[in-house]
């Protein structure tokens, strides 16, 4: 197997001289169990390589038609097998597991996909990777880019366009396919210019109605911040603006007080009566309010919802590949591109601990 850029993933392929590209196949090392996707008949060397690293605990098949040697090689190693729900009844035998969308297995989670060749097409989102696998969904020719299969094979050609922004809301650096020539870096402009290349659908728009909302609840001691967030910006394909829709229960909160660096924020409140919480004071808003917030201590803000019903607020900011942002309740500090929380005391000198 060959080893790629993501820690963790191997691929290996064979090449299909009368459609003149690649079928690739998945290994992906996990400390739940090693997965395979769609898997090819595997090469002695291919198999014992596999077996090194400790065999394969579940293969996943991402639409009925890349069923290829999935039997061969659980059989081989043990392995169980999973695939939609949808698929799962369409394959040549019994399926361990039936996936739905959302669904993790040995460190990848199921996106459902929907007007492809095949109703229940899977792709799987490498979780904190960067990278999604995708079977027949899209294809990786000619090599460095992605496209569609032919339309005429498709069920519904514009829903399936419209359903492969879903990988593109995953942020994906790395695209891997199972037919064609892999994305490695960059896959999210590629797969973008992909979707807006097509006729008779226009990708770069969504109404809330059509995206999924995810549920934000903190545990513990944290109780008090309970929201619902749609996040609308990469799902149409948003580069310099970030936005999404945030319901705040009634008598929570959406995030501690904190103010950011880099990032702009404008809040346009669209229902209910939220409460802006600052360093100047509290403030009730109302319906139609715009409350910007400038980038430095005195634009620190949190929202809490005092009212006995829900409030939803707009949030739209400039998009930074670096931010920071403080925390001044609790003297934190969150540098975002590494995902470092940390105190800003005690103070350190410049040349501490050189
Ligand atoms: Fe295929
Ligand atoms: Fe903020």
């Amino acid at each position: 197997m060959q080893a790629t850029i993501v820690d963790g993933v191997f691929m290996w392929s064979a090449w299909q001289p009368e459609r003149n590209l690649f079928f690739n196949s998945f290994f992906l090392a996990h400390q739940d169990g090693n997965l395979a996707v769609d898997p090819l008949p595997l090469s002695e060397a291919d198999a014992a390589d596999i077996e090194r690293r400790g065999g394969v605990a579940w293969i996943v098949v991402t639409n009925r038609d890349h069923e290829r040697a999935a039997r061969a090689v659980a059989e081989r190693f043990g392995a169980k097998i999973a695939a939609s729900a949808v698929d799962a009844p369409l394959m040549s035998g019994p399926v361990d597991r039936a996936l739905a969308d959302g669904d993790t297995i040995c460190g990848v989670a199921a996106i459902a996909l929907d007007g492809l060749k095949t109703a229940g097409e899977i792709a799987l989102n490498v979780i904190g990777k960067h990278t999604v696998i995708v079977g027949d969904a899209l294809w990786g020719d000619p090599a460095g880019s992605l496209r569609l299969m032919p339309d005429e094979k498709l069920g519904d050609p514009a829903r399936g366009a419209l359903s492969l922004r879903r990988l593109a809301a995953a942020l994906p650096e790395n695209v891997l396919v199972g037919d064609g020539t892999c994305i490695f870096g960059g896959a999210r402009s590629v797969l973008w210019a992909c979707l807006e290349a097509r006729t008779g659908v226009y990708v770069n728009k969504a109404n809330p109605d059509e995206l999924k909302w995810s549920r934000r609840e903190a545990e513990g001691q944290h109780t008090s911040y309970a929201s619902d967030v749609l996040d609308i910006d990469f799902a149409i394909g948003a580069e310099k603006l970030g936005y999404r829709l945030v319901r705040v229960d009634p008598g929570k909160g959406f995030c501690p007080l904190h103010w950011h660096a880099a990032e702009e924020e404008l809040f346009i409140v669209t229902e209910g009566e939220p409460t802006l919480v600052t360093r100047r004071g509290n403030w009730k808003l109302r319906k139609g309010d715009f409350v910007n917030f400038p980038t430095r201590l005195s634009g620190a803000h949190k929202i809490v919802n005092e009212s006995n019903a829900c409030c939803e607020l707009i949030m739209i900011s400039n998009l930074e590949p670096v931010e920071v942002c403080g925390y001044p309740d609790s003297r934190k500090v969150l540098l975002d591109p590494i995902g470092l929380m940390v105190r800003d005391h005690p103070d350190l000198e410049y040349l501490d601990g050189e």
